[in-house]
C-alpha cells in the first residue's frame, strides 16, 4: 500500500457496476484512502440522481473502511487537490477507452501537474460491462444479477417499475 497516499476514483456511477466495484476494491488496497467521487455529468442525462448514486455506492462500499464516497462539481483535478489526493485512478476496459482517457489524463496533467493519473485494467470478466449496458438490460426486463453489486439491483428494478425479484428464489 502507498503509505499516506490518497487517490480519487471519479465517474458518473449511474449506477455503479460490478466492474467499477472491482476497481474500487483493488484500488482501496493500493492507497491509504480512496475517494470515490461522483460527477453529476448532466450531459449524459443520468437515470439516478447524484444522491441516489452516492447512496448506492455507500451501501456497496460499506465494508471498505478506507473508501469514502463524495460528489464534486467543477474540475476533477481541483477536487483532487482540495482533498489532498495525489492520484486519480481510472479503469480501462478495452483499447476503445484509451484514446479518450489519454486525452483526459494529459489535460488533467496540464491543469495540475502534481496529480498523477494511473490506469487499472478492468477484470476480464467485466470488459464488456458499462452502466449504459446495465440500464438497457434492466429497462428491457433482463436479469442484471452479477452485473451490478447485489445492493444496486433493487434500485434498478424500482427505477423501471419492476418487481424486485425474491432474493431467496434467486439463490443457487
Ligand atoms: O463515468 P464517466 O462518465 O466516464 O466519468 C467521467 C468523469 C466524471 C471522470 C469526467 O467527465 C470528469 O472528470 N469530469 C469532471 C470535469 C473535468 O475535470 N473534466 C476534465 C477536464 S476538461
Amino acid at each position: 500500500m502507498s503509505e499516506g497516499k490518497t487517490a480519487v476514483y471519479p465517474g458518473s456511477f449511474d449506477p455503479v457496476t460490478s466492474g467499477h466495484y472491482d476497481i474500487i476494491v483493488r484500488a482501496s488496497r493500493l492507497f491509504e484512502r480512496l475517494i470515490v467521487a461522483v460527477a453529476p455529468n448532466p450531459a449524459k442525462q443520468p437515470l439516478f440522481t447524484v444522491e441516489e448514486r452516492m447512496k448506492m455506492l455507500q451501501e456497496v462500499c460499506a465494508s471498505l473502511p478506507n473508501v469514502h464516497v463524495e460528489c464534486f462539481e467543477g474540475l476533477l483535478v481541483d477536487f483532487a487537490v482540495e482533498r489532498g489526493a495525489q492520484v486519480i485512478v481510472k479503469g480501462l476496459r478495452a483499447v476503445s477507452d484509451f484514446e479518450y482517457e489519454l486525452q483526459m489524463a494529459l489535460t488533467n496533467r496540464r491543469l495540475r501537474p502534481q496529480v498523477e493519473t494511473i490506469f487499472m485494467m478492468t477484470n476480464s470478466e467485466y470488459v464488456f460491462l458499462s452502466s449504459s449496458i446495465v440500464k438497457e438490460i434492466a429497462r428491457l426486463g433482463g436479469n442484471v444479477q452479477g452485473l451490478v453489486p447485489k445492493a444496486v439491483e433493487p434500485y434498478l428494478y424500482r427505477k423501471f417499475g419492476r418487481q424486485v425479484p425474491n432474493q431467496e428464489a434467486n439463490r443457487g
